[in-house]
């Protein structure tokens, strides 16, 4: 809980750093700034992740001198953990003003909705979606404030080597990870 709602810190933070540096002339800076955020409603993060978000921008809104007369706007949506819905609520959010987008929840939609995200420019930032593959090489919009399961992996292969387990039973316990994962754990036990 405290983390996701420091990470929303930090992101409301940058967007604050963003949009001073756009608007220097105060007259023209926006009355409501509008964020978007697409996760998972029924999960137990995305149950947290709703509460930290609501929590975070209250804090925001009820201080003045950090957007300086500007509402923020947080429109919710429930990607459901599936890919399609995510790719069509992500969709949705572009056809409106958003700035940003929190979200999403799972690597699985992270990788369908950064190609939209990559190509309208909306910055994607998810707290919860630790795939080591979503590199900012191939998506620039893609923000992970999350570790990513690298840091996992390299432990659990740690402990494979202490205790000389053999390959098979790390291949068996590792597949929700996919294949390229189980091929970096299994390196450095061979
Ligand atoms: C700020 O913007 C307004 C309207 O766009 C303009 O009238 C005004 O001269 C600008 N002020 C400065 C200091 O640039
Ligand atoms: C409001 O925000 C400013 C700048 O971030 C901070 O210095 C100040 O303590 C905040 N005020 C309250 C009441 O939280
Ligand atoms: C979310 O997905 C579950 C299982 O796939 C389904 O039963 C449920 O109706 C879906 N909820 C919404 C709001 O789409």
């Amino acid at each position: 809980m405290d983390s996701i709602r420091f990470g929303c810190w930090v992101f409301l933070f940058c967007l604050l750093l963003s949009t001073t540096g756009y608007s220097r002339n105060l007259t023209s800076r926006p009355a409501v700034v509008n964020i978007g955020a697409l996760f998972t409603f029924e999960s137990s993060i995305g149950r947290v992740a709703k509460i930290a978000i609501q929590e975070a921008v209250k804090d925001v809104n009820a201080n003045s001198s950090i957007l300086r007369g500007t509402k923020l706007n947080v429109d919710m949506r429930n990607s459901n953990c599936s890919g399609f819905i995510g790719m069509v609520e992500a969709m949705r959010f572009m056809e409106t003003d958003v700035v940003a987008i929190i979200g999403p929840q799972s690597s699985v939609v992270a990788h369908i909705i950064s190609h939209v995200a990559n190509q309208l420019q909306v910055p994607l930032l998810s707290f919860a979606a630790t795939d080591p593959s979503l590199n900012s090489l191939q998506f620039p919009f893609f923000v992970q404030t999350t570790p990513s399961d690298l840091h996992q992996m390299a432990a659990v292969s740690d402990v494979v080597d202490y205790y000389g387990w053999k390959q098979r039973d790390v291949v068996e316990f590792l597949t929700r990870w996919g294949f390229p994962r189980i091929l970096e754990l299994t390196g450095p036990t061979s």
